[in-house]
């Protein structure tokens, strides 16, 4: 009887068997031609890809969704070319394909990987319907600046937070078994350093050093490799002067012979053609040689592989055993993925999943990503029995495709609930609800339709604010170097406030934003993101008590835009910020003279601290921590410990917490952050529950990378904090020595 690991190795040698015969056959025109991804996105895909199908010149093609074409592209490429070799169909199914989840930002809200693997789950079994064996998701790019538009797409700022959600993204997408029905090929993407785009303008250059791009932005990477992430996907960005299309170090150094990844990596769209333009090379035959040696197997887009590459080959600059590596880096996912024995899709043969029950894990996805940033006077939940009318106002109060966020190219807005129509339908007679849309967009800077939602609101007992950012202004390409509500919406706020009414703001948008002119103004704000199709409904049961909020951030919220970057896992440097500090430039005497002593990093005309925490999230319960126990205390690298909590839920509403464990390595080979999240659990209690919640920590999870950008583990104290953010209080410390006491 053969064991699981023996059947996986038989599985993997019968695969690269096939693999190196299949590559034996190849030409070389065949061989170049697997190295490319075509866009099949037009009318007429079979006809005009079809005689470079039947030469084998595509590999794969992307951005085609109708069912029929993609089997027909598919037929043309198995059973009218030389080999039949199948295609891989790749689609951008980020967050979602038809029944859209929240932006992955607001499904980082969560702290649920189980809750994001199932989203993932959904998306791949409605993209396999359509045609599509491959996504370019999970996005793993840290993201510390909102003002980059792609902050959206990401998990945000945090290296443990984004491991553990990318690894569960291609869980969902991948399932157990890449040939099994409802499995999808996932790519972690873009590897590596997008987020660090200098001011937050996407494709912007990236300067990021070895040790910091080691422990900030690579290690989401190493998990998805490890996870067995079928392919990666090279960023756009110049990194430390080498665009990542043509980074050996990134894609040979660690990608292979570090992480061992036997994957395949392809560009983004035209990237290898863009290496010409950020000025590495003249034109796209030397481009071809850089992204071909440093390692990218497929060009998506553009076509300096196929016009190239086998004049280098036969001008002997590129060794043929490049290609042939990149081939069967290409081939041995096709084969793990099946497509050789079933490159057909029938729609009616892929998993069935009926809409209630995608649709429930929309909402859930939806009702746990979305954050209650601020609830004075428990404003919060609103009461039915307690309200007779409610004006809602704003323009994205009822906007089903704006609500859906970025990257949304199959999603179907027909199925959005709106937070106009969730606050209906949950409400019904019972409350009377009065809609003024009060701005044509978000951008809107006229306050000549202000009148009516004053005189609305004016009449009603309570007032729901819909404010935010349409879709477009965030994603790829959408970065904004303000950061504040658009348009006009901060003076409605003020407009609003000034009849006295309750006001709760509910937020679309997809990147942290300013607040700080609002948040005086409001009551309470419930922080949505984009939400996705069930956003509405989620909205509604959040806001009149149905469920309690219970969403963290995964972004830090600066108070102001100069702050940026502000995330919680900073260096304390060597003269670091008091809560004495001075944060008022009025405070400081006009003819002060020139000073530093006592000075500490910080800005005078702004707080150094952020508006709202990573990690911060109000609830609906109220939630004490005590009793914070480790054992042992000490501890020899190589072991673990384990810390205990109570977690007690003071409040009247049964409701979730995310408890977090956050550590700090006072002393390092390298300067560490001041905390580093290094567990989280979420918790569901009962009013007047209390729990003990447990983590594991073992010495390995303290390593990072030293000055010779090895990993260690260094003996030492270590601080600890558990609580519901980054600012938590409760705390203990620990000290790490040597196996060698
Ligand atoms: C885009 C994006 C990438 C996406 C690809 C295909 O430009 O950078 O994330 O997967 O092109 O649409």
């Amino acid at each position: 009887m053969k064991t699981v690991n023996a059947k996986v190795v038989d599985q993997v040698a019968i695969i690269e068997r096939r693999v190196a015969e299949l590559l034996g056959r190849m030409t070389l025109d065949e061989k170049i031609g697997q190295m490319s991804q075509v866009n099949a996105s037009e009318a007429g895909a079979p006809e005009y890809l079809g005689m470079a199908l039947r030469d084998g010149r595509i590999g794969s093609v992307l951005n085609q969704v109708d069912v029929a074409t993609v089997n027909e592209l598919q037929r043309i490429s198995v059973e009218e070319s030389r080999l039949g070799i199948p295609l891989l169909v790749g689609r951008d199914v980020i967050h979602g394909f038809k029944t859209v989840m929240p932006i992955p930002l607001g499904q980082a809200a969560t702290w649920n990987p189980e809750l994001v693997r199932n989203g993932a789950r959904v998306a791949a079994i409605e993209a396999q319907a359509a045609g599509i064996n491959w996504t370019f998701a999970p996005m793993i790019d840290i993201a510390r600046d909102p003002r980059w538009g792609r902050i959206a797409e990401s998990f945000g700022e945090d290296p443990y937070l984004t491991g553990r959600l990318g690894v569960a993204m291609i869980e969902g997408f991948q399932g157990d078994d890449l040939a099994g029905d409802g499995s999808i090929a996932a790519c972690a993407k873009h590897f590596a350093g997008y987020g660090a785009a200098e001011s937050g303008r996407d494709y912007a250059t990236t300067n990021i050093p070895e040790n910091e791009l080691r422990n900030v932005y690579l290690p989401p990477f190493n998990e998805a490799v490890g996870a067995g992430v079928a392919t990666l996907m090279a960023s756009f960005s110049d990194l430390n002067g080498v665009p990542a299309t043509a980074n050996r170090f990134l894609m040979r150094d660690i990608l292979r012979d570090e992480w061992g990844f036997t994957g395949f990596v392809v560009s983004d769209w035209e990237s290898i053609h863009q290496i010409a333009v950020h000025g590495l090379t003249s034109g796209d035959r030397d481009s071809a040689y850089e992204a071909a040696t440093a390692g990218i197997d497929m060009e998506m887009a553009s076509d300096a592989y196929s016009n190239h590459l086998a004049g280098l080959v036969i001008g002997e600059r590129i060794d043929i055993d490049t290609i042939d590596t990149a081939v069967a880096n290409i081939l041995r996912i096709k084969f793990r993925l099946g497509l050789f024995g079933a490159p057909y899709v029938d729609p009616d043969q892929t998993p069935a999943m009926d809409l209630e029950a995608k649709l429930r894990v929309a909402k859930q996805s939806a009702l746990e990503s979305m954050i209650l940033l601020k609830n004075d006077q428990a404003a919060l939940p609103l009461s039915i029995d307690r309200v007779d009318s409610i004006a809602v106002v704003g323009p994205l109060a009822d906007a089903p495709y704006e609500q859906l966020g970025t990257w949304v190219f199959d999603g179907d807005p027909d199925l959005s609930i709106t937070g106009l129509a969730g606050i209906r339908n949950l409400v019904g007679d019972s409350v009377d609800i009065r809609y003024v849309r009060a701005m044509e967009t978000s951008r809107s800077r006229s306050t000549d339709t202000f009148s009516e939602a004053v005189e609305v609101a004016q009449g009603s007992d309570a007032v729901i604010l819909f404010l935010g950012e349409e879709s477009i202004l965030s994603g790829e390409a959408h970065s904004r170097a303000d950061i504040s509500l658009p348009g006009a919406q901060a003076a409605l706020v003020r407009s609003i406030r000034q009849t006295g009414k309750p006001v709760i703001a509910v937020i679309l948008a997809g990147r942290p934003l300013t607040l700080t002119d609002i948040v005086d103004d409001v009551d309470a704000i419930l922080f949505a993101w984009h939400p996705g199709t069930m956003g509405g409904e989620a909205i509604a049961d959040l806001l009149f008590g149905v469920e309690s909020p219970s969403g963290k951030l995964p972004a830090t919220f600066p108070r102001e835009v100069g702050q940026i970057p502000i995330y919680y896992n900073q260096k304390n440097t060597g003269k670091p910020p008091s809560p004495n500090t001075v944060t008022n430039m009025d405070d400081i005497d006009a003819h002060a003279p020139q000073t530093s002593l006592g000075m500490t990093a910080f800005h005078l005309d702004v707080a150094y601290t952020p508006l709202f925490a990573f990690g911060h999230g109000l609830s609906y319960g109220e939630f004490s921590y005590d009793n914070l126990r480790l054992s042992p205390q000490e501890l020899r690298i190589g072991n673990s410990l384990t810390v205990h909590v109570e977690v007690a839920n003071l409040g009247k509403m049964i409701a979730d917490e995310v408890v977090q464990l956050y550590v700090r390595d006072l002393v390092g080979n390298v300067t560490r952050p001041v905390r580093e999240l290094k567990g989280f659990k979420r918790v569901r209690l009962e009013p007047g529950q209390t729990v003990t919640v447990s983590f594991e920590l073992h010495t390995d999870d303290l390593a990072f990378f030293g000055r010779d950008n090895s990993l260690m583990t260094e003996p030492g104290v270590f601080h600890l904090w558990v609580g519901g953010s980054s600012e938590a209080s409760l705390h203990s410390e620990f000290r790490v020595v040597d196996a060698a006491h």
